[in-house]
């Protein structure tokens, strides 16, 4: 059947009709928000590429995470910055480090939050790789045993999921076992399974100071060219034992984010990166794009596409901006 019988515009022409046949649903529930943690007290360092992020000790983060939960927001991830960097990365999994203490805190005043842990050593080495070193390369099999230590320390302070982003191979397997070995069954793995070498993680490294002082991420990440080649991390990750696997960035990924929920049906996470969210705020400080409603425009293209939950610096504002636009 075709014009003049069907006319599409029909369901278009009032907010109520519009809303019922909506296909996509977005709430601010599927959101989770990254939060950088660092030591002292009473501190919000604003950072400048992130209008609205700041780094933030330990108490400031809590009541930065209460809002966020007020606003409807089930979860935060958290990454931590040091006291101090060396080469292998040390406070990463030292059980008293700066993740471990903001997770005690804010597992006692806000039980019912969901509180990820990002585990990466790219934050906490001198050099800012996300791996070790051997013979001036990053290395996989050296740096194992570190992640699956940071895993059990942040498992152990509460952690109600570890979240690696380092992209060595195996390091979800060796995470798996140092989590039943030390009686962690029960926490599930959040992996970054299809993590792209992307141009769009600059405004982060501002943000967790963990630039690499050499070279690129290129041989551990993932070539922005390739989706068949996400696919295999997803079911590698998937064999290893990750519960949800995640894609990152997410809007040049669209795709891929797709073809994961596609092809394994399990909970797909995407990662709203840092350059994504900088340029949305850059344009709109400029008067160029309404910033609130190309926001909920993008999270509800993410959530089409395919992904369960959405990390993304959006996230406390968005209770707010997916009423307004996209409600
Ligand atoms: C590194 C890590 C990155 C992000 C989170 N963890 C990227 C990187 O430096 O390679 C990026 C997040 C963002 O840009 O918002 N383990
Ligand atoms: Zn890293």
């Amino acid at each position: 059947m075709s014009f003049p019988i069907t006319r599409p515009r029909r369901l278009r022409r009032g907010a109520a009709i519009r809303r019922l046949v909506r296909e996509t649903d977005l709430t601010a529930g599927r959101l989770i928000y990254p939060l950088f943690v660092m030591h002292g007290r009473g501190v919000r360092r604003e950072i400048p590429s992130m209008p609205g992020c700041a780094q933030l000790s330990v108490d400031m983060l809590v009541d930065e995470a209460k809002s966020a939960q007020d606003a409807g927001v089930l979860g935060v991830i958290l990454f931590g910055l040091p006291s101090r960097k060396d080469p292998r990365g040390g406070e990463a999994y030292d059980p008293e480090g700066i993740i471990p203490q903001a997770i005690h805190a804010l597992k006692r005043d806000i039980p019912d939050l969901q509180v990820w842990a990002d585990v990466c050593l790219c934050g906490y080495t001198d050099h800012g790789h996300c791996g070790v070193l051997e013979y001036g390369e990053v290395d996989d099999d050296a740096t194992l045993p570190l992640l699956a230590r940071a895993s059990v320390a942040y498992g152990k302070a509460g952690a109600d999921a570890v979240a690696p982003s380092d992209m060595m191979d195996g390091r979800v397997g060796a995470i798996r076992a140092a989590l039943d070995g030390a009686r962690l069954t029960h926490v599930p793995i959040v992996s970054y399974a299809a993590k792209y070498a992307s141009s769009l993680y600059a405004p982060f490294r501002d943000a967790a100071e963990s630039a690499a002082r050499f070279g690129d991420r290129k041989s551990y990440q993932m070539d922005p060219g390739n989706a068949e080649e996400a696919l295999r991390e997803v079911a590698l990750d998937l064999e290893e034992g990750a519960d949800i696997v995640m894609v990152k960035p997410a809007l040049p990924y669209l795709d891929v984010i797709s073809r994961v929920k596609d092809e394994f049906g399990v909970p797909v996470a995407a990662y709203n990166v840092s350059g994504e969210y900088a340029m949305v705020k850059a344009a709109a400080e400029r008067g160029w794009i309404d910033g609130d409603a190309v926001a909920a425009e993008i999270l509800l293209s993410i959530r089409r596409a395919g992904a369960d939950i959405i990390v993304t610096y959006f996230a406390k504002d968005a209770a707010r901006i997916l009423k307004e636009f996209a409600g």
